[in-house]
């Protein structure tokens, strides 16, 4: 655990903290271009089907590696990842995602099982640790929590040699991640919607 000059604690999340990360995520992204294309609807629709759907991902994939700031106690900032080998669902898991998506409905869920391909075309065959979902909560954005949780997110990546891999479907979050040592590999539409899919080089 790690408190900044401003009393952000950064630090793994654990059991108890999950439904205050979900929150977090489904809220954090209810505006993001890919989530209105795949959900639609008004943004509170979106933040409730996105949390049912991160949600079922987070309870069903116990490797997922959740990384959260607080700041007062509260969780307002989060990191996902999946580490090597463990990005796309199999199993179990993957059936809990299925049945989170039809309960949304037949055409929603189609629209996130394309979402879900389209991204997962991209995915690397070399070993990566798979970033994402990351989220901070609207009225904090651009004070520097998601670059406290890259920062260490990179330097657990650097400690390992691992290299590091994610999507997104936000113009701005593009140079956000570049800073961290993230390069634009890739760029496709999913649901129409521009994507960029970004690698970072394992430390030498
Ligand atoms: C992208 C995101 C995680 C960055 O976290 P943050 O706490 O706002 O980032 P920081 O304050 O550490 O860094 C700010 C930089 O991020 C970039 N940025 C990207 N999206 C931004 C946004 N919506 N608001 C503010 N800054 C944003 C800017 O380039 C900014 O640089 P600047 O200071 O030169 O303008 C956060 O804005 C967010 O949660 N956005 C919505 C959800 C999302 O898009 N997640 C990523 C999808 S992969």
């Amino acid at each position: 655990m790690q408190t900044d000059s401003r009393g952000v604690e950064v630090r793994d999340l654990g059991h108890v903290d999950r439904a205050a990360a979900v929150a977090v995520i489904a809220r954090g992204m209810e505006d993001n271009p890919i989530h209105l294309a795949a959900y639609r609807g008004d943004a509170a629709w979106r933040r409730r089907a996105h949390g049912r759907v991160v949600g079922a991902l987070v309870a069903a994939s116990p490797s997922l590696h959740l990384l959260g700031a607080a700041r007062s106690g509260a969780l307002v900032a989060v990191a996902g990842s999946a580490p090597p080998g463990t990005c796309q669902p199999t199993g179990k898991a993957r059936l809990r995602l299925l049945t989170a998506a039809v309960s949304l409905g037949p055409a929603t869920a189609s629209r996130l099982v394309r979402w879900n391909a389209g991204w997962a075309r991209h995915d690397p065959e070399e070993p990566h640790m798979h970033l994402g979902p990351v989220a901070v909560d609207a009225g904090l954005r651009g004070h520097g929590l998601g670059g406290l949780l890259l920062r260490e997110h990179v330097r657990r990546l650097d400690a390992v040699g691992a290299v590091g891999f994610l999507e997104t479907d936000r113009p701005r979050a593009v140079g956000f991640y570049e800073r961290f040592g993230y390069v634009v590999v890739e760029q496709a539409d999913v649901l129409g919607v521009p994507c960029w899919f970004m690698r970072r080089p394992a430390a030498s």
